[in-house]
């Protein structure tokens, strides 16, 4: 049982009314739930939690504090909503992002509980979940919330969050080696990117699929289910990663650092007889370079999909590519650049991936202590690593 501290002071009368009204309610849980939403916290109720915040922009050590006086969330909850106890948080490119891009003196902005991806068990449900729904007070959940949830100041970097139920899936429990940090690496936005890129690729066996950045969160995930489902995966990678990707199954790995012109020697590798093209190119790292040469490797009705957003990588080339006809200079391939809408529907493709033994593993990085998410952010900024970086949030 855990416990509640009021959001507003209560009157000893108001807690009277309450404490009749609630004893004249036929929900057990509701009940509890509005019985401890107005319980004044004891010397064993804690009524704050600790939290990672965003107090300031730049870099993690500069703008990321971790405060102990964070509210818990306030029961009953309405709705839809879940409370889950954080296992662990894992660490995405795009929350180095939302530290250096929005000034944080921007209304929205203030000053966020970062964090994206989550694992957890659950701890309380909102009042319209109904009874026959699979997620119930003790499963153990993992999902993303939203970027917009992190501008609203709800994150996951924290020891309890408020999420909709349609932002997670039940954790699998019969994959063995699955621990509740590898569910929250697979399971939130870099599995769910996964998943959309190979849907959007309409991966299918006997495809040829590149995959750049294979060493990566998002890459990991996408050699491992393109070649479940009966591809043949090249990798791209530098030379110290390549056993990692030639384990997570590809059948050819390219160290981008030992070929200057790596365009060229794709050419080299997968040019000429059609049979010899890929089929779709899966880029995790927005290299613009591949696309303009792809005709020279890709199949006519191949696609080259982007995940890489931002001015440079995203948005400019993104236009350029789509909008350009071939005969002023465009590039005759399709061009697919996608922002994930994280879901639980998605998570609970990765959660299917991970039960049918698709995805075998989930690399991890490394994993971090809750009060080390500054250094787990530095090492996720030197955009080296391989696999998840994991910020382990529950002792
Ligand atoms: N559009 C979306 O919705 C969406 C969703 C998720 C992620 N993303 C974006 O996708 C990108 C990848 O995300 P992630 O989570 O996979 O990042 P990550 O885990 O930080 O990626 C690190 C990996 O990238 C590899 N890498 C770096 N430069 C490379 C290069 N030039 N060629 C090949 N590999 C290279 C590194 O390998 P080496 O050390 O071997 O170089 C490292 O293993 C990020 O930019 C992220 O913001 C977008």
């Amino acid at each position: 049982m855990h416990c509640r501290a009021p959001q507003i002071t209560t009157h000893p009368g108001i807690t009277n009314h309450l404490t009749q009204f609630y004893a004249s309610l036929p929900f057990e849980q509701t009940k509890s739930s509005l019985r401890m939403a107005t319980q004044p916290p004891g010397p064993s109720c804690p009524s704050t939690m600790r939290a990672w915040k965003c107090t300031s922009s730049g870099s993690s050590r500069t703008c990321l504090t971790l405060q102990s006086d964070v509210f818990l969330p306030s029961l009953p909850l309405m709705g839809s909503k879940i409370l889950v106890k954080v296992s662990h948080a894992s660490l995405n490119p795009a929350d180095l992002a939302f530290m250096t891009l929005f000034p944080y003196w921007l209304p929205f902005r203030r000053h966020p509980v970062l964090g994206l991806d989550f694992s957890g068990t659950v701890l309380e449900i909102g009042s319209s979940l109904p009874p026959d729904c699979e997620i119930k007070i003790g499963s153990k959940v993992a999902g993303a919330i939203s970027h917009w949830d992190v501008g609203l100041g709800i994150g996951t970097l924290t020891e309890q969050v408020v999420v909709d139920v349609g932002q997670v899936a039940l954790v699998p429990n019969n994959v063995e080696w699955l621990g509740m940090g590898q569910a929250a690496g697979a399971m939130g936005i870099a599995g769910q990117t996964a998943v959309c890129m190979v849907s959007s690729g309409a991966i299918r066996k006997g495809m040829r699929v590149l995959v750049n950045g294979a060493s990566g969160g998002v890459g990991g995930l996408v050699v491992q289910i393109c070649e479940g489902l009966g591809c043949d995966v090249v990798g791209i990678c530098s030379g110290v990663n390549k056993n990692l990707v030639m384990g997570l199954g590809a059948i050819e790995v390219i160290d981008y650092k030992a070929h200057q012109d790596l365009a060229g020697y794709i050419t080299a590798r997968f040019g000429g007889r059609q049979d010899d093209n890929i089929d779709v190119i899966m880029d995790c790292t927005g290299s613009q370079e591949l696309y303009a040469n792809s005709p020279k490797y890709l199949k006519p009705d191949g696609k080259f999909i982007n995940i890489v957003g931002g001015w440079s990588q995203g948005v400019v080339p993104f236009v350029r590519n789509k909008l350009r006809p071939v005969i002023l200079g465009g590039v005759p391939r399709d061009y697919i650049l996608f922002l994930l809408s994280a879901n639980g529907l998605l998570s609970k493709q990765v959660a299917e991936y991970l039960e049918n033994g698709i995805i075998k593993k989930v690399p991890i990085d490394s994993e971090f202590g809750m009060e080390q998410a500054v250094e787990a952010y530095e090492k996720l900024a030197t955009g080296r690593a391989k696999g998840k970086i994991i910020v382990k949030m529950a002792s």
